[in-house]
């Protein structure tokens, strides 16, 4: 596959997809220590026919965005919040976690190696970042591996769902990860676990499919790439609170901001059954979809609209506003989210 080039991209409209660009970063555990890590040329990796990950799936990662401020900077949101999450992925599938302070800089190298590749400020474009971390020894008992690779490559991204149109959605009869499973590790497991129900979902015309608990199909989870919010039609924002969805940082970031507008926010179960009539506006959040409204939700057969299934609610565009201004540099980073590269 050939290199990038910036001649070849068009900014404004760029999907959300692979590009392979000139530098990756690369550092591999043996011996029992990390042996130094290097950007490097190659965005392909060789693994033993036997390696831990192709076979027992011992692989996490995490995604996060730099993005290119109006005075041409290049601001990092949290990348200190995706080193822990990474950390504590490794641990939960038991597997030698990458030094958090470490994270930090080989992310910045990446994003500097591939500067050209930010894209300009007011495209809406952003580099989504993808560092991940792999079991590599040849293993054939289940059991954890003893070498792993930790890699990074970058690729210019735009809008992963809709950007800010609303979108339809619909509730899965599958689960996405176990009770007491894997579902607060950022692994590939739970992501393949997630592909049937999406690929159904997207076939029957939906951009994505919410979870329900996997103990009960009681309260909402999450969606395959993001997680859950409703603002409730007295003003509050809520999200689940439950032990099998991802521990997302733009969550834990829009926590804060709904508190900084006076929105009361919590973190508490939500039974579908219930509540779906009390939400006048709803969204999935993350990384890559950002802020996504949810226009409508299909559960059980009946269609659910919040706000509208057309435009965008008056809560949810201030949250975004804020939450994309501070990202993109146009805001005041109040709380210390930003790093500079
Ligand atoms: N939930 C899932 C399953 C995800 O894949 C993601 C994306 O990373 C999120 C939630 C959102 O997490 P974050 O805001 O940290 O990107
Ligand atoms: C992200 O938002 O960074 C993710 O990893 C979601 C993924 C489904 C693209």
């Amino acid at each position: 596959m050939a290199k990038e080039t910036v001649a070849n991209l068009d900014w404004n409209h760029l999907g959300f997809e692979y590009h392979d660009l000139p530098y990756s970063f690369n550092e591999e555990f043996k011996d029992g220590q990390w042996q130094g890590g290097t950007l490097t040329e190659s965005s392909t990796l060789t693994l033993s026919e036997a390696a831990e990950v192709l076979h027992y799936g011992q692989e996490v990662f995490e995604g996060l965005k730099a993005y290119r401020t109006k005075d041409g900077h290049i601001n990092l949101f949290r990348p200190e919040e995706n080193a822990k999450r990474l950390a504590n992925s490794a641990k939960r599938m038991l597997m030698e976690p990458y030094p958090e302070d470490k994270f930090v800089e080989a992310v910045k190298q990446v994003v500097l190696a591939n500067e050209e590749f930010v894209p300009p400020y007011g495209t809406g474009g952003s580099l989504y970042i993808r560092p991940f971390l792999i079991g590599t020894q040849p293993i054939v008992g289940v059991a954890p591996a003893d070498t792993y690779t930790f890699h990074i490559y970058a690729t210019p991204v735009g809008a992963y769902i809709n950007g800010l149109a609303p979108s339809p959605y619909t509730v899965s009869n599958y689960d996405r990860a176990a009770g007491a499973g894997t579902g607060q590790a950022k692994t590939s497991g739970n992501y393949a676990s997630s592909l049937l129900p999406e690929i159904e979902a997207k076939k029957a015309g939906f951009a994505d499919c919410l979870y329900l608990d996997p103990r009960e199909h009681k309260y909402i989870d999450e969606f395959s790439g993001a997680n859950f919010f409703g603002i409730t039609k007295d003003g509050q924002f809520v999200t689940p609170k439950s032990d099998s969805i991802l521990p997302s940082i733009t969550k834990k970031s829009l926590l804060v901001l709904a508190d900084d507008l006076g929105l009361n926010p919590v973190e508490r179960k939500i039974e579908i059954d219930k509540e779906l009539d009390d939400f006048a506006e709803a969204g999935a959040m993350g990384t890559a979809a950002v802020i996504s409204p949810v226009g409508s939700l299909t559960y059980k057969g009946q269609k659910h609209v919040f706000y509208s299934e057309k435009e965008v609610g008056p809560v949810t565009t201030k949250l975004y506003n804020i939450l994309y201004g501070i990202q993109e540099g146009d805001l005041e980073d109040t709380h210390g989210w930003i790093t500079h590269v």
